[in-house]
């Protein structure tokens, strides 16, 4: 990679490609022109042709080309890299020898859990209270089996490292497949072993359950070069076409409900493994259909989980439901345990999302009492709001004030003067954080030419920064110091001076800035709280200073 980046930038000079975006014009060895960020009164944007360097002094950044058009087209280092390796006519793959190693790594990681797989599959057979586990205690039947290809990882201890060594892998290969546990041991021992399979039918790695009611139940491959688990969708491979044929998707919370429900023909479901929902897997479902049902619990969990899921749908446009009624049975397995059929149906009987939530919003107050409909409408408008959908809102409205004994005026009354306070909140924190970064913003120039006058200045002033080893910042601060320093001796009294004041100007400005915090912090905190007495304390010595 570091080849690649030489070759590229030996073959176009920073100049060129700055000026395929901005006008350069010459100043003796450099060339300077406005900031392309648009900040500047004066040229500040400087380029050093010698150098192979940019830096712009009123946005204070720089680098090379690289980071010139990472930053102005705001792309990835990578992207910026293919571009310029296009321009460059150099090829990327003749020098991807890291990439290539890493694709090696990754094959010879497949082939060892697809053997693994194997090997616990046999391990299944041959062990007969194992059989009993998995076809009569959890009733799998051999066809589920197979399709899940669910094994049996032996106890020992080196059981299946043994095994894989002797079919030429290296610890180092096993340990990059996520076999070994931090001892160099097998990981899975004693356990039923559910593999985690791709998109492609490989297998990336497992989730393996105790047989008996021992800690912890299941173990799963923690991620690894293969498997990544805020990605992976548990029984998406074996799920997929039934998602696509059907137009829906049941997401359920554990594995064996996703292999249950297969076994009971309800082969849309899936889940997250080991891990709660993240937005990942939800663009990824909602790339298969955008009926998405969720079987989730009635209790805090389900509800927040529920709550999360409407807040990550966001814009994808998804029709979210909600799958509850398990008939008392504590999950989907153990309903389909009862009566596959009784799964079937309520997978049909969804509730839309929006209404469930009410309801469980309704079954924690008091609807007859004052502070229970101030809680509910808290909630619900709150909800509410998610919804992008008018005519979809307004008709929750109405019925969210039915509720309540309201009219539904009153009620988007009330919602309007939450949003205005939310609102309000809102723009403070950004006016905030905008007068922080400009100080900051002032704060880093200072820096910036205090370390360029360290470096390129020779001065005696203790400036308490630490140099860069970086070869293209260093580059960076020469240019920075001959920009603000040009035509000064080095080690000169002259420039001795100049240290001295900036230093004291950063200082001030760092008293500055700190106190700005405290006097903003100062507004937000309770008179009462001993947080507001240090507050002051921390204040007070800062004036004296
Ligand atoms: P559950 O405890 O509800 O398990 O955990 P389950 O799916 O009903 O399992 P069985 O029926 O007792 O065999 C739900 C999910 O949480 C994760 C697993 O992904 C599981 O499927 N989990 C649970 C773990 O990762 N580790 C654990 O120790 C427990
Ligand atoms: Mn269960």
């Amino acid at each position: 990679m570091n080849d690649a980046k030489e070759e590229i930038k030996a073959r176009l000079p920073v100049e060129d490609v700055v000026s395929q975006y901005m006008e350069l014009k010459r100043a003796g060895r450099s060339l300077k022109g406005h900031s392309p960020w648009g900040v500047d009164k004066h040229e500040s944007f400087m380029v050093s042709p010698e150098k192979g360097i940019w830096h712009d002094f009123s946005a204070n950044k720089g680098g090379d080309i690289f980071t010139f058009v990472m930053e102005v087209e705001g792309i990835s280092f990578r992207e910026a890299m293919e571009k310029l390796a296009a321009q460059a006519g150099v090829e990327l793959t003749r020098y991807t020898g890291g990439d290539q190693e890493v694709a090696k790594k990754k094959a010879r990681a497949r082939e060892a859990l697809a053997l693994a797989t194997k090997y616990y599959q046999i391990c299944l057979t041959k062990s007969k209270p194992v059989c009993e586990y998995v076809f009569y205690k959890r009733n799998l039947n051999r066809k589920t089996v197979q399709d899940f290809k669910i094994g049996y990882a032996p106890a020992g201890g080196k059981v299946l490292k043994e095994v894989l060594l002797k079919r030429g892998f290296s610890v180092a290969e096993l340990r990059t497949a996520g076999l070994l546990n931090q001892y160099d041991g097998d990981m899975f021992r004693g356990r039923m072993t559910v593999p985690f399979i791709d998109n492609f039918g490989n297998v990336i790695g497992f989730t393996a359950r105790v047989l008996d009611k021992s800690e912890p139940k299941y173990l799963n491959t923690s991620d690894t070069l293969l498997f990544n688990k805020s990605r992976f969708v548990f029984g998406l491979y074996q799920a997929k076409e039934a998602i696509r044929r059907n137009g829906f998707v049941v997401i359920v919370e554990g594995n064996m409900d996703v292999i249950s429900s297969h076994q009971a023909g309800v082969c849309e479901a899936v889940a997250t493994s080991g891990t709660a929902m993240t937005e990942q897997h939800l663009k990824i479902l909602s790339g298969l259909t955008s009926d998405i049902r969720l079987a989730y619990d009635g209790d805090d969990a389900g509800v927040r989980a529920a709550e999360r899921a409407i807040e990550m749908a966001g814009d994808l446009g998804l029709d979210l439901s909600v799958i509850s009624n398990y008939h008392g049975a504590k999950d989907p397995d153990e309903l389909i345990q009862k009566d596959p059929e009784l799964w079937r149906q309520a997978v049909e009987e969804r509730i839309p999302a929006i209404d469930w939530l009410l309801s469980k919003y309704e079954e924690r107050v008091d609807l007859e009492s004052g502070p229970g409909k101030r809680k509910y409408s808290d909630v619900a408008l709150k909800l509410l709001d998610k919804i992008t959908d008018e005519v979809e809102r307004a008709g929750y409205e109405k019925k969210v004030a039915e509720k309540l004994g309201v009219e539904v005026e009153d009620l988007r009354k009330k919602g309007k003067r939450l949003e205005e306070k939310l609102e309000k909140n809102k723009s403070r924190k950004i006016y905030k954080n905008a007068k922080t970064e400009v100080k900051s913003d002032r704060l880093k120039q200072l820096t910036e030419s205090l370390l360029a006058i360290k470096v390129y200045g020779g001065v005696k002033t203790k400036i308490p920064f630490e140099v860069p080893d970086d070869e293209t910042r260093l580059m960076e601060l020469e240019l920075v110091f001959n920009h603000e320093h040009e035509g000064m001796e080095p080690d000169s009294a002259e420039l001795e001076k100049e240290a001295e004041e900036l230093l004291e100007r950063f200082n001030a400005e760092l008293k500055k800035e700190r106190k700005a915090e405290l006097n903003a912090r100062l507004a937000e905190v309770d008179e009462d709280s001993p947080e507001y007495e240090e507050i002051l304390k921390e204040l007070q010595t800062l004036q004296k200073s």
